[in-house]
């Protein structure tokens, strides 16, 4: 019997992929070191025809069919690297690698050249949506070559989450592409989870807002244009009580946030690019504050806070969705606009609309607004970015209003909203048709002769000034 997909990795999230696979008709065999997770997929499988699994490399490579289909869910580094070369020896030409991790693009480009020297294909394969995901329908984010995509497609289009009957995958482009459209895909979710969090925040702050009236308030939202998996799950977190202690669970959790470092590459890598994405740059900066939480508490009472001055709560809701919506709107602009400057710079020629389309379910950023992005991409495939686009001007314009009177109270009453704020300052910036850096560039002539260039002539100036 020779099994149509091979996967590596009998994690969560390996183990529930594999599942997901053989609930979709096809054939799968796992492979991990660990003997306890190999036997628990084998009873979870229960038809061994269908799903099996080995601790024995060799076993499991040629229980493959061909060319073979192996997949990857291990940890991003040199775990990946490991793995490949164990696998190297057993594999024959055409046989194609999956990797299904978040690993960095630049070590995807590396290991697809050394595959591609013995003849082997490699995925860089963004997949999104959690444990729930692997095994119900995730997002999925393929990168490599094109004609062996041909041989993944069929069981990538069965096994991923389906928007309207159309599934939540497709080729994106060559080399890394996939991983770096999943990179800026956790880039803009650590955006939206920090917009989601700041809006909590003020709520509580501003307007008394008590968890239970937290919940209902987010999961108000999540029915309406807000509608996105972010905003439901923090409805259902808001609404969950504690069983260690009384009160909500919410509550008891530590202030600190962890990163395993996709978003600091999404902004580290926009800073090479040259494309700002301050939205999503300050969304990794208050992680960094978080974990500062010793310096945070002694810094606290040194100084005055203003007492908040509290806001009628049903303008206050009124804002803060208004605010919320249009500071989504700009973090899937800045994320998209990398991405389309990325595809020019590393030559992955990205369908803008594509992705949008297979993030519209599955996955963790997924939300209603991305079948409006999806559908302003597709009307204008060369736009540079979603705020130049005439379906969202009205979008934007009838929101901004509220982003800019909830950063101003925040401001005056001491919270700090730095993903809305920064998101309206993006927006204040990239629709000005003059800003003050003229001024930047003549302290650069001033004081080292950097030369400068005029509004009214052509040429490179320098003044002795
Ligand atoms: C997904 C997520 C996932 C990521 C977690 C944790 O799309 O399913 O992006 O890939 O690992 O979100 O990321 P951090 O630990 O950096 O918050």
């Amino acid at each position: 019997k020779a099994y149509d997909f091979g996967l590596v990795g009998l994690g969560v999230m390996g183990r529930n992929f594999i599942l997901n696979v053989a609930d979709n008709g096809f054939s799968a065999f796992g492979h991990d070191l660990d003997t306890e997770k190999v036997t628990a997929l084998q009873k979870e499988g229960g038809d061994t025809n269908k799903v099996d699994a080995s601790t024995d490399t060799a076993t499991f490579v040629n229980a493959l069919s061909s060319p073979r289909k192996i997949m990857l869910l291990v940890p991003a580094g040199k775990i990946v690297d490991s793995v490949i070369e164990g696998l190297i020896p057993l594999l024959d030409k055409g046989d194609i690698i999956i990797d299904g991790g978040n690993s960095f693009f630049t070590d995807t480009d590396r290991r697809d050249a050394y595959l591609a020297e013995k003849g082997i294909h490699f995925f860089g394969s963004g997949v999104s949506g959690g444990a729930k995901g692997a095994r119900l329908g995730p997002s999925i984010m393929p990168g490599g070559n094109k004609e062996a995509y041909q041989h993944v497609k069929p069981i990538f289009e069965a096994v991923s989450a389906k928007y309207k009957g159309e599934p939540c995958v497709a080729y994106l482009g060559p080399k890394s592409a996939g991983n770096y459209v999943k990179m800026v895909h956790n880039g803009i979710e650590y955006g939206l989870m920090q917009l989601t969090s700041e809006i909590y925040d003020i709520l509580k702050k501003g307007g008394n807002y008590t968890n239970a009236e937290l919940h209902q308030t987010y999961s108000k939202w999540n029915a309406g244009r807000l509608q996105s998996f972010l905003v439901e799950i923090t409805s259902e977190i808001l609404n969950k009580k504690d069983d260690l202690a009384d009160g909500d669970l919410v509550d008891k959790i530590l202030d600190k946030a962890k990163q395993k470092g996709t978003g600091k590459w999404t902004s580290q890598n926009a800073m090479d690019l040259g494309i700002p994405v301050p939205s999503i740059d300050v969304a990794v900066s208050m992680r960094e504050i978080s974990a500062l939480k010793e310096e945070r508490v002694k810094a606290d009472v040194l100084y005055d806070r203003p007492t908040v001055t509290l806001m009628d709560k049903e303008k206050l809701e009124k804002i803060t969705e208004e605010a919320l919506y249009f500071s989504f709107i700009i973090t899937y602009a800045q994320g998209l606009h990398q991405l389309a400057d990325a595809s020019k710079e590393y030559g992955y020629k990205l369908d803008i609309a594509t992705i949008a389309k297979i993030w519209r379910a599955g996955c963790i950023i997924r939300a209603g607004l991305l079948a409006d992005i999806t559908e302003a991409f597709n009307l204008d495939k060369e736009l540079p970015n979603l705020l130049l686009s005439p379906s969202f001007i009205q979008k934007v314009q009838s929101t901004v209003g509220s982003a800019r009177e909830l950063v101003s109270y925040a401001a005056v009453n001491g919270i700090p909203l730095p993903g809305l704020s920064n998101s309206l300052t993006y927006f204040d910036a990239y629709t000005s048709n003059r800003l003050p850096l003229n001024l930047i560039q003549a302290q650069r002539d001033h004081f080292g002769s950097h030369t400068y260039e005029r509004t009214d002539k052509e040429g490179i100036f320098h003044t002795e000034w």
